[in-house]
């Protein structure tokens, strides 16, 4: 028995728009005035935590306005938890015996624990994301050293300007038609690539358009270090380091499917790979606002040997941010929280760059009840919809969840979204303009 209270907090909230884009409910009764439907009960259960509650659970549902996807959807379930007096380590063991227990009631399953842990570095490093799906190898190799000296100007000015070269060995693809490889290509563009350099190994030949440029030094590093042999594929992206990391690693997924379908690959629903995923950055810079912004939420505390890197470079301090991830699937996240006003205030103000009045009337209730004496909190919260898919077989939550709505956020059974009268508009004091 862990002794966890049930909690149910309010799904009418106050919008606070630091995270995923919030629902809007306008008020009747105060004209102009509106709720946000709760993106997650997170302030909520940050305050029972200061009330003394200890620790909290709840099987919330959750509300985000976020483009739609096989995992997401536009309402979901959590499986919502915070604790006082708790840390990473406690986190980690807590969620792994739920784990264990829910795999082996479910499906007589008996997981191994503790989980792998691995730093977000790392993930990003080796498997382009930071949700790896591990049941399989086909990592990212890093050649940026290798190519600054290259006679192939694309891979030479990205190693020298700043950037970074990565390939993978798709073992075996070789085969792809030139259909595959195009559609492969409009996939890495449609993630900002430049182009996808591929070498196909057919024929005790090295078959590529960019192949004639690389030096026997080159080729004979590339074939060490991504152990090439006949019949292999291999895929190059050559951009700023995340880019990078994230067009090979879709191209990885990508590929495995390919190698799936020809049969030369065996990826298992059934082979159950957690691991947490760590040390991710606090901070991360959005380039379009021109401001740093939370990696996974403003409430995450800094990893404390860090903290002295808030003032000078906030990219260098990693959040004390934890993800449970299977199989590719980001189950759950979490992480142990600020429970200092001031330094809360802090980050709000100094680092996210929040004007101190649009602090107070955001957030000024949260860091009056820090003042009464906060304990140090932490939690997680997993995506039920997710784990219940990953149970049944299926990635996608739609197939697990009564009446989903389509990609398109349409109900078609009922058929909403609707329109509404003019009546119940003018009650809400609302006017709409249609788009041009
Ligand atoms: P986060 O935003 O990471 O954290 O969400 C936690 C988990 O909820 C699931 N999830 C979703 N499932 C289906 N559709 C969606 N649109 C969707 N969005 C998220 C994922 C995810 O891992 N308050 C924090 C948790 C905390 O810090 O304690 C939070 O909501 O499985
Ligand atoms: P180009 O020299 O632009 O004709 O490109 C030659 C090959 O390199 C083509 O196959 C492109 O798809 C590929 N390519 C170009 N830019 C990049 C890049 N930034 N990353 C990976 N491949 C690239």
């Amino acid at each position: 028995m862990q002794e966890f209270i049930e909690v149910e907090t309010p799904a009418l909230f106050k919008s606070t728009p630091e995270g995923a884009r919030e629902y809007l409910v306008p008020s009747r009764i105060h004209a102009g005035q509106f709720y946000a439907l709760s993106q997650s009960p997170q302030q909520f259960k940050q305050i029972l935590m200061v009330a003394g509650v200890e620790k909290y659970f709840q099987i919330a549902r959750c509300f985000r306005d976020e483009d739609l996807r096989s995992d997401r959807q536009m309402e979901f379930t959590q499986v919502d938890v915070e604790a006082s007096f708790i840390d990473r380590e406690g986190i980690y063991s807590l969620f792994e015996g739920m784990l264990k227990k829910v795999w082996k009631d479910v499906l007589g399953h008996d997981l191994p624990t503790p989980f792998p842990r691995m730093p977000y570095i790392d993930a990003m490093n080796r498997y382009g994301v930071d949700k790896p799906d591990v049941r399989f190898g086909m990592e990212l190799v890093d050649f940026t050293e290798l190519f600054k000296t290259s006679a192939f100007k694309v891979f030479a000015s990205t190693a020298t300007g700043g950037g970074a070269i990565k390939a993978i060995n798709a073992k075996g693809l070789a085969d792809l038609t030139q259909g595959e490889i195009k559609a492969l290509e409009e996939i890495a563009k449609s993630l900002g690539a430049k182009g996808l350099a591929f070498i196909k190994v057919e024929g005790g030949e090295w078959k590529s358009p960019i192949v004639k440029f690389f030096s026997d030094a080159e080729k004979a590093a590339l074939t060490a270090q991504l152990g090439l042999a006949e019949g292999d594929m291999l895929f190059f992206a050559a951009a700023p380091w995340e880019k990078a990391c994230a067009i090979l690693g879709r191209i990885r997924l990508e590929a495995a499917a390919l190698l799936q379908k020809r049969g030369k690959l065996t990826i298992r629903a059934d082979d159950w790979q957690f691991l947490w995923v760590v040390d991710f950055p606090l901070m991360s810079y959005d380039e379009a606002e021109n401001r740093y912004v939370a990696t996974h939420h403003p409430f995450t505390a800094p990893v404390a040997e860090d903290a002295a890197y808030l003032d000078t470079d906030p990219k260098k301090v990693r959040g004390q941010h934890y993800d449970v991830v299977l199989n590719g699937m980001e189950l759950g996240g979490g992480s142990i929280r600020i429970h200092q006003p001031a330094l809360q205030k802090k980050v709000f103000e100094d680092v996210l760059k929040i004007p101190a009045d649009v602090v107070e009337s955001r957030f000024g209730y949260m860091l009056k009840a820090f003042t009464y004496g906060a304990p140090p909190h932490g939690g997680i919260a997993f995506g039920l919809d997710r784990m219940v898919a990953l149970l049944c077989g299926t990635t996608s939550i739609r197939d697990v969840i009564a009446f989903p709505k389509t990609q398109k956020g349409q109900d078609l059974m009922a058929q909403s979204p609707t329109p509404v009268t003019a009546k119940q508009l003018k009650e809400l004091h609302i006017n709409i303009v249609m788009p041009e």
